[in-house]
């Protein structure tokens, strides 16, 4: 199949109340997993790749990777550029071949932010692109604050509805208690603003750090408008994790497929009980 466009994919999840599971990759056997997990349960799927992702494999390997992948796939993919701070990346993203571009424009003031994302909203929707954008900061676990702090960074609803009505975004990521990052301890998500910004506009929400996050409070997200779930720490750990298992079992292995194809194992089965617990199982 062709990629498709992140708004297609959510806007099938907002008519099943489900999220699509966004997941991030950096090479080959990431994005084997990721498709064959997807295919595997019939899940539609994001493949999202971040700049440091670009700088580590190269544009043109990402996305033949994916187009490649999304090729030989049956079920409906897109491939999305995760928090692009830097306009000339995205409008490259853009012109390489993917569906979907993220403009993180969290850095800026909201009006700087706002102008900024409007612009590259008009340029991605000018070629059939999605835009992600994002208000208010969501930082990473590491971020060493204060409870409080924390709190206080939570991005107003007032904020999140102007950012969304004035940019035209089709995915709205904003702070709601989750971090980039291993937690240290579970997150409290504020789900009375996830709720608020979705009645109050009917943006499909993104939920941020996803790994880590409890079960129940990723169903509780979901019921209340979020639409797009964001994991790449949880890959990090499923995948290295078997890889050094493999390597403390066969310490002498010279092979490299063959501590890699077991640790790709390892991460489509990770993968697919996130499609499992996002709900889109079956969607496609
Ligand atoms: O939100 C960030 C993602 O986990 C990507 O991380 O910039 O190290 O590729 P990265
Ligand atoms: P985690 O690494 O915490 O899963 O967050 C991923 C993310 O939000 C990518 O944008
Ligand atoms: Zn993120």
């Amino acid at each position: 199949m062709a990629l498709v466009s992140l708004r297609t994919l959510l806007d099938a999840a907002q008519q099943g109340k489900y999220a699509v599971g966004a997941f991030n990759c950096n090479n080959m056997e990431i994005v084997q997993a990721i498709v064959a997990a997807a295919e595997e349960t019939r899940s539609p799927v994001i493949l999202q790749a971040s700049q440091g992702a670009i700088k580590y494999a190269g544009l043109e390997y990402i996305v033949g990777m994916v187009k490649t992948a999304a090729q030989k796939a049956t079920v409906p993919i897109c491939l999305h550029l995760d928090h692009g701070t830097d306009f000339n990346t995205v409008v490259a993203c853009i012109r390489a071949g993917f569906t979907s571009v993220m403009f993180d424009g969290s850095q800026y003031e909201k009006e700087e932010n706002i102008a900024r994302t409007r612009e590259v909203v008009k340029i991605a929707h000018a070629v059939g692109v999605s835009v992600e954008g994002e208000i208010g900061k969501i930082g990473g676990v590491e971020d060493d604050i204060a409870v409080d702090e924390r709190d206080a960074m939570l991005t107003p609803v007032p904020d999140a509805i102007e950012f969304y009505e004035a940019t035209g975004v089709d995915a709205l990521a904003m702070s709601f208690g989750t971090a980039h990052g291993p937690y240290k301890l579970p997150p409290k998500l504020a789900l009375d603003r996830i709720a608020a910004v979705h009645e109050q506009t009917g943006a499909y929400l993104v939920m941020h750090g996803g790994s880590g996050v409890p079960a129940e409070d990723v169903k509780k997200g979901i019921e209340l408008g979020i639409r797009k779930i964001n994991i790449d720490t949880e890959l990090r750990q499923a995948f290295l994790g078997e890889v050094r298992r493999q390597l403390a079992e066969k310490p002498d292995e010279i092979d490299p497929r063959k501590i890699f194809a077991p640790a790709r194992d390892v991460l489509k089965e990770h993968i697919k009980a996130k499609m499992a617990l996002f709900g889109s199982v079956g969607k496609a």
